[in-house]
């Protein structure tokens, strides 16, 4: 609770300050799907498969090269849905291409704690830019681009 009200309150704080550049183009990233408990992360298909079973409490996070989001690496949980969320702010001189190049979701729970048959590694994946809606303030999605096998 303390820590979300700090946040939302750096959050303001950000937003007030910089309200050129990044802010007023990008606004608020979400970063957001459902990871799948299989080694690509993705739900699997087919007329007459079983469902897919998703990866409940997998800790995710977002880390950059560049310095393009305030608070990086910047983290996240999926809930037991599989669902996840991870809000990233960007500094004022990220471009959503600075972003998309620079920054990569990590799942860093192993595979293996939601399937004991798969490997004991983490997933990662690139960003793919989704949209920016454009209201009070602008929010961009992203989502995974595709993951696979942490090395
Ligand atoms: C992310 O959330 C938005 C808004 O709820 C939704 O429209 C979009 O489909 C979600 N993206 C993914 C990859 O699930
Ligand atoms: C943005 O500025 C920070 C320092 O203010 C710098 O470290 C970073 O490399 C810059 N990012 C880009 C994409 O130019
Ligand atoms: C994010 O997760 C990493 C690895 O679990 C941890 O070391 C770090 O403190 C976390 N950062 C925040 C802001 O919670
Ligand atoms: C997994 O899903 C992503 C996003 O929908 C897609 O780009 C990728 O090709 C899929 N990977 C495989 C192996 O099906």
């Amino acid at each position: 609770m303390a820590v979300k009200s700090i946040l939302i309150f750096l959050l303001v704080a950000v937003l007030a300050t910089c309200s050129a550049d990044a802010q007023r183009t990008i606004g608020i990233i979400h970063v957001n799907g459902t990871l799948y408990c299989t080694t690509n992360g993705n739900i699997t298909g087919g007329p007459n498969a079983s469902p897919t079973p998703v990866f409940a409490n997998a800790a995710l996070q977002v880390a950059c090269e560049a310095d393009v989001v305030a608070l990086a690496p910047v983290n996240g949980t999926t809930n037991s849905n599989g669902a996840y969320l991870v809000v990233m702010i960007p500094l004022r001189n990220a471009t959503i291409n600075s972003i998309v190049s620079n920054c990569r979701l990590f799942v860093l729970t192993p595979l293996s704690s939601c399937d004991s048959a798969l490997p004991a590694r983490g997933l990662l994946s690139n960003l793919r830019f989704v949209k920016t809606v454009f209201g009070f303030l602008p929010l961009t999605y992203m989502a995974a681009a595709g993951f696979s096998l942490q090395p």
